[in-house]
């Protein structure tokens, strides 16, 4: 099964991704969650990338096409399929994946879209937390730490990202609908697209998540 999380920064694709991939046993690709630990810890792709991810601008096609192919070079034969969240973020990158699935036999199943509006993006950016540790993520009034500044799951530190800075959110929003947001008719006009309402509960996005992916499971056989 191959499915990619689509939508807006700060829509909660990463707060769902995680738990669905564990569930369903897919193999989970976060482009940025690897930019930022290319960026620590200060590999060749990590100072290429740095000062694009730190401006809300997005990395060269190259980079990411190349690095999501060594991923996937990496998982052949040990997972039921890919999730992958924050990537495609262009055509190029849609077609780059096109052609990586087809080299593999295989191709997307579904892409889920995940709407919110500007606003709820900014209430939620400003208010996210994550672990520095193990990459967990909170919300200080959504989704808030049983300890001020504390990980629940490591008790490692939690910062707010560099990026969800209010100008590099506007920044990142523009950027959203400048580049990313034409793959939502590229995935729709090949009946790929599915909507799920991002502004609900966390839960309620979860449930809604589930029914569309069981459903897909279902029909899959
Ligand atoms: P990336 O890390 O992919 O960031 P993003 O797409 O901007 O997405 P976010 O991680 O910010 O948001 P999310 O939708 O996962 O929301 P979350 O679940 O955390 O990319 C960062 C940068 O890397 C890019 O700007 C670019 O520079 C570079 N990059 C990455 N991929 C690239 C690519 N393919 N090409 C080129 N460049 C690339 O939720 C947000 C907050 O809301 C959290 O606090 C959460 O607790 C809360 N929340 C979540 N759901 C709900 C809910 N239903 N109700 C209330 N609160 C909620």
């Amino acid at each position: 099964m191959i499915v990619v999380f689509l939508g807006p920064p700060g829509a909660g694709k990463g707060t769902q991704a995680t738990g669905q991939a564990e569930r369903l046993n897919l193999r989970y690709i976060a482009t940025g969650d690897e930019l930022r630990a290319a960026i620590a810890a200060a590999t060749p792709l990590g100072k290429k990338a740095a000062r694009f991810v730190e401006s809300g601008q997005l990395v060269p096609d190259d980079l990411i096409i190349e690095l999501v192919g060594e991923l996937l070079a990496q998982s052949a034969g040990r997972f039921r399929g890919v999730l992958f969240d924050g990537f495609p973020r262009t055509i190029a990158q849609a077609q780059a994946l096109d052609d990586l699935l087809a080299e593999r036999d295989t191709a997307i199943d579904i892409v889920l879209y995940f709407d919110a509006s500007p606003e709820v993006i900014v209430a939620r950016l400003s208010g996210r937390r994550v672990c520095r540790a193990c990459g967990a993520t909170y919300h200080l009034d959504h989704l808030p730490p049983r300890r001020n500044g504390i990980c629940d799951r490591c008790g490692g530190e939690l910062y707010q990202r560099e990026d969800d800075k209010p100008a590099t959110v506007r920044e990142r929003l523009r950027v959203y609908e400048a580049q990313t947001a034409e793959l939502l008719d590229y995935y729709r006009r090949r009946n790929l697209l599915v909507r799920v309402d991002a502004e609900e509960s966390i839960e309620a996005v979860r449930a809604a998540v589930e029914a569309v992916l069981d459903g897909l499971g279902a029909s899959n056989g």
